[in-house]
């Protein structure tokens, strides 16, 4: 029995087209619709993942539409439209173009869809939740952003290869922000339980850390025409899981922070439990002096691109 009756997927791009497909797939609600502005697009890829329901043997509906109307009915939607980077591009030189992008979506959540629990991905991820919020209206424990999950997965998957070891057997936090700034806490990864320090030496750790800080960069810098879409629609499928089957998660994610972990008014990758209800709580965890630091830069550098977007007309 599906847990959700429809997730709406925003966007009918890489991601959101993988997206669909995974959720489709997973049976989690009884329709996905894909929607986009480019007609043909999200009515194509939802009726190709449709036809695959035979073989796949899923029962999940999956829709297209282009019209935002569909949005009615949601119990999830997720926001993947807007722009993704090209080589040479940081997250945040796409502020400016998604925030209009983004800003129309939250509008539309908040008249036919204001019962969501909304996911963000559109980058910069952690500055696009805080806006999708505010524009929305919506309770905070019900906007989310996706971000650790992937640059976990990343950090999971590099540790796993320098280990030789089944990469589901890593397990540990990225936090901060999804940008060049974030924070994989080595302190909290481990092997079933082994801490990483016991495993690997410091410089080697060091190398890992910095691929997962690139780990966007280097997908983008290798398909040349476009960014990553795999691991992040896996990465938003884990979370919309959470939801729709009540789960409870604990996973990082770009949540709001009113005094957790020293900051406020601001969305950061923080670890979260996550069930049918959005956020559920923020779950504080000790850091170092070091990760501290880097926590805090990490949150300066949302807090900046944050002023941008307040300069930006309206
Ligand atoms: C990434 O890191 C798309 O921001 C995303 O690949």
């Amino acid at each position: 029995m599906s847990a959700l009756s429809k997730i709406a997927v925003l966007g009918a791009g890489n991601i959101g087209g993988s997206l669909a497909q995974r959720l489709a797939e997973a049976d989690l609600a009884r329709e996905v619709v894909l929607i986009d502005i480019v007609d043909g697009l999200p009515q194509g890829k939802a009726l190709d993942i449709q036809e695959s329901a035979p073989i796949l043997e899923f029962s999940t509906r999956v829709t297209g539409s282009t019209s935002l109307d569909a949005l009615a009915g949601a119990d999830v939607v997720v926001e993947t439209a807007g722009l993704a980077r090209k080589p040479g591009m940081s997250r945040s030189d796409l502020l400016e173009k998604n925030a209009a992008i983004v800003k129309a979506h939250a509008q539309a959540v908040r008249t036919t869809a204001p019962n969501a629990i909304c996911v963000v991905v559109t980058n910069p991820v952690d500055v696009m939740t805080y806006y999708f919020r505010k524009v929305s209206g919506l309770p905070t424990t019900h906007v989310f952003g996706e971000s650790g999950t992937l640059d976990t997965a990343r950090f999971r998957t590099f540790v796993a290869e320098a280990l030789h070891v089944a990469p589901r057997d890593v397990t540990g936090f990225v936090l901060g922000t999804h940008g060049d700034t974030m924070v994989p806490l080595l302190s909290l990864t481990s092997v079933a339980g082994v801490p990483l320090s016991r495993l690997l030496p410091a410089d080697r750790l060091a190398q890992l850390v910095e691929r997962t800080k690139q780990g966007g960069g280097e997908i983008v810098n290798l398909l040349k025409t476009g960014s990553a879409f795999y691991a992040p629609s896996a990465s938003q499928a884990e979370l919309v899981r959470a939801i729709a089957q009540d789960e409870h998660r604990l996973l990082p994610a770009s949540a709001y922070v009113d005094g957790e972990f020293g900051e406020r008014d601001v969305y950061i990758g923080v670890p979260v439990v996550l069930g049918r209800q959005g956020v559920e709580r923020v779950v504080p965890v000790d850091l170092s002096a070091a990760e501290q630091t880097a926590f805090r830069a990490s949150v300066a550098a949302v807090r900046s691109d944050l002023a941008i977007l307040a300069r930006l007309p309206d």
